[in-house]
Parts: C-alpha cells; structure tokens; sequence
C-alpha cells in the first residue's frame, strides 16, 4: 500500500507502533520497523537524555529500516529535560517523532530543521486544527477506545475519523481500537492514510514486557477496561484489576476533592513493576478496549503481513464484491 504516511515516513506498510511507557524499548521498535511499520521508542521510559540515545543507539543496531521516538508532554511530578531529549533525538538521526501531550510548538522549529517529521497525537478535531496550524507534519487522531489518555471528550473513532478527514489538510493515521486487516481499511474508509496500535503490539513475541502482561491482554475482553482520573482531568483507559477497583472506589468517595496524592499507591511507579516484573496487581496500566480483538502473541512480522493481506483481500474481494457490475 502507498499512502501519503507510507510516504512521508519512508515505510512499506501503513502501520504504526504508537508510544507505550516501559513497553517501547528498542526491541519492539527494531521488530516493528523490520516488520515494514514505524516503530517508536518510547523518549520518556528512558531516564536520562543519555540513555534515550543509547536507546536510539541499540535500536541502530537491530534495524536498517526507519524508526521514531515519542516524547510525551503530559503532567508529571517532575519535568523532564525535554531539551535534552530532543537534543538525543536529533544527533541520533531519527526522522520521525510522534508528540502527544500538551502542544509540541515550542520544539517544533529546532526537529523541522533536523529534517524530522512531526507526527502529533489528538484527541479531538479541535486538537487536530491546532496541531495543524502549528506547523505538524501530520496527526495521530486517537479515538475514545483507545488505551492510555482518550482526553475529555469521548468521541469514538467512527464520529472522530470521518470529522478529522473533513477539516484537516495534513495526513493523519486512526488511533485506538486498530488491531486488524479490518481495522487498517475501516480507517482508509473513513479518510485516514494509515493506523497506529499501541495495545495489539503488546501481545507480540518481540514486545519485552513481561509475560503475564501479553496473556492478561489475551485474556481481557472489550468490557474490561476502566477510565480513571477523570477528576483530575488526565482521564487514562486501564485494565480493571484490584488496584484500578481500589483507585476507583477512592474516586468515588472523594468525588471532586480528589488529588493525585490520594491515588499516588495505584498509579505512581507502577509501570517497571507490571512491564518488568508482571507484577499485574501493582498498579493501573494503559490498555485499550481492543484488548476485545486480541487472542494471540505472534512475532510482529506475522502480524503485519496478516494485517496487510487481510485488508488486501478485503479491498478486492469482499468489498469490490458488493458492488453491482
Ligand atoms: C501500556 C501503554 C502505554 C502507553 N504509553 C504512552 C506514552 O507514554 N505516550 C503516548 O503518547 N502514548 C502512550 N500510549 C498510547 C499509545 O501510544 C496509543 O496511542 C494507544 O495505545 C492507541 O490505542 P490502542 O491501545 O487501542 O491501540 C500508551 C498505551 C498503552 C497501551
């Protein structure tokens, strides 16, 4: 498939591995770009600038093929040397950056001049118009279904997609809910150049979470998952489990007077623990109703041909079949 974000990003198929904290090391970026998809690297999991280019330096070396890195711009105890990382990110020679957060503008002209395009996750059409305006390359439109932050406004994917298309003027790719050849042309059908998955790629071979995270996505279904800190306006979709009952109880008692300290036990530091260790009670985690589509751990590769031929046949055969000659 040619697509204008195949295009822009110099890859063979019109996928791409969105961010995920603790999840996109260099092994699943490597796995996913080798596969013919952009893979990301996810800035932040890195601690240090440093050790953001060592990370960029060790995916290098697994994969020829292009790749990116996502830095976040969300509310955090501390803020990180976004300077620094973007510093990383240019000397490393990476030519594609997903930004998702807060406005990337400020940064913006120093990755233009590197040669870098820009790809901004939204939200919202809203979102989308500013990114636009700001100079982004293209959009990441990320659906209400999605795992990890959805924003505020709750739009699925089948209102959202189609009003994206018809006010932006840059490409942008489908985000949340995406995890099959379905997906990939539902997406082209409702004006996108291409998809971006973060849950289906943690039930891969080469993603390097720990296991009982890939067989809890396998296990989960669509009803599964949980919005959390919507009081405190940084709404995430996580996996239920007893610590997203305990965060949610508390919501409820608070009601308003919630504050992040309050549910600092089930949501601080809990990443290295469930990624790293399978600790799965830890804490809440970032998953997407997609989990609902998901019932295997194949290598990445075997993911992305499936995606690809499956669209493919969807495109000739079932959907050109409805048509009358
Ligand atoms: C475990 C996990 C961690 C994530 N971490 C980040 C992150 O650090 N930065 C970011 O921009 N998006 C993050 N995301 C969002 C993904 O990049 C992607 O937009 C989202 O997963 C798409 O929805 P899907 O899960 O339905 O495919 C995360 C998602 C998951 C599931």
């Amino acid at each position: 498939m040619k697509t204008k974000i195949t295009e822009m990003f110099g890859i063979e198929h019109p996928i791409i591995q969105g961010g995920m904290h603790y999840v996109g090391f260099a092994e699943l970026a490597a796995a996913v770009s080798n596969a013919g998809g952009l893979g990301i690297i996810t800035g932040l999991t890195q601690r240090t600038p440093e050790l953001l280019a060592n990370e960029i330096r060790r995916c290098r070396e697994m994969t020829d093929k292009p790749f990116g890195v996502n830095l976040t711009f969300l509310p955090s105890l501390s803020t990180p040397d976004y300077p620094g990382y973007i510093k990383a990110i240019i000397d490393g020679g990476i030519k594609a950056v997903e930004t998702a957060g807060n406005n990337p503008q400020k940064w913006l002209p120093a990755m233009h001049e590197a040669g870098i395009k820009v790809i901004h996750k939204c939200t919202s059409v809203r979102h989308s118009l500013k990114a636009e305006s700001i100079g982004c390359d293209a959009v990441s439109v990320d659906g209400f279904e999605c795992g990890g932050h959805p924003g505020e406004d709750d739009i699925p994917n089948f209102i959202l997609l189609p009003r994206a298309a018809d006010e932006l003027k840059i490409p942008f790719v489908a985000s949340g809910g995406m995890a099959d050849g379905r997906s990939l042309v539902a997406a082209l059908a409702l004006g996108a150049e291409g998809m971006n998955m973060g849950t289906r790629f943690i039930a891969t071979q080469e993603a390097p979470v720990h296991e009982n995270v890939k067989q809890a996505i396998v296990a989960a279904s669509e009803l599964d998952t949980r919005l959390v800190m919507r009081s405190l306006r940084n709404t995430e979709r996580v996996l239920r489990n007893g610590a997203v009952d305990r965060l949610i109880a508390k919501e409820k008692e608070l009601g308003a007077n919630l504050k992040f300290e309050d549910i600092m036990a089930e949501v601080a530091g809990v990443y290295p623990k469930i990624m790293l260790e399978g600790t799965m009670e830890a804490g809440a985690w970032s998953c997407g109703m997609v989990a609902g589509l998901i019932h295997d751990v194949p290598t990445c590769k075997q993911l992305i041909d499936r995606i690809m031929a499956e669209a493919d046949a969807i495109i000739r055969h079932q959907l050109a079949g409805f048509l009358r000659a």
